[in-house]
């Protein structure tokens, strides 16, 4: 490989890495406005529940988020109040509203 090619190589990489970041902080922006209309007033914008009966999800993997947003929609698995949240999610969606709330970081503190 010369030299032309591997400066080529770099630059290609390079672009790959810029694009795949622009991707991600569009998501976040989408998942926001999402999570502003259909999420918060139960589980916050920031991932604390609003109630003590909503759970906290603030953080949580972005995989488990995605795995129960659908099956929720599916009714695999079922709640009142989820179900029908999850009705009207895409694909897109699930993956943007995920990616919002398991963006958030949080730190823990075993008890004494
Ligand atoms: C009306 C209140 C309400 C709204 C609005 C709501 N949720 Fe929930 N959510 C709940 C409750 C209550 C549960 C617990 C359900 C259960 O026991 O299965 C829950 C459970 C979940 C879970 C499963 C958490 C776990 O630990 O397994 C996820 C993920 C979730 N909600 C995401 C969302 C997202 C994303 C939105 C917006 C698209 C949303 N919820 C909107 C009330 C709500």
């Amino acid at each position: 490989m010369n030299l032309y090619m591997l400066c080529v190589g770099v630059a290609s990489a390079l672009t790959t890495l810029i694009l795949m970041e622009e991707a991600w902080s569009s998501d976040l922006t989408v998942g926001r406005s999402k999570v502003e209309t259909l999420c918060q007033t139960c589980h916050g914008m920031d991932g604390i529940a609003t109630t003590t009966t909503v759970p906290n999800i603030a953080g949580q993997q972005m995989d488990y988020l995605v795995i129960q947003l659908e099956a929720y929609r599916s009714g695999k698995r079922e709640h009142p109040q989820m179900t029908i949240v999850s009705q009207n999610l895409t694909d897109e969606d699930i993956e943007n509203v995920s990616h919002w709330y398991a963006s958030i970081k949080f730190s823990v503190e075993m008890p004494e």
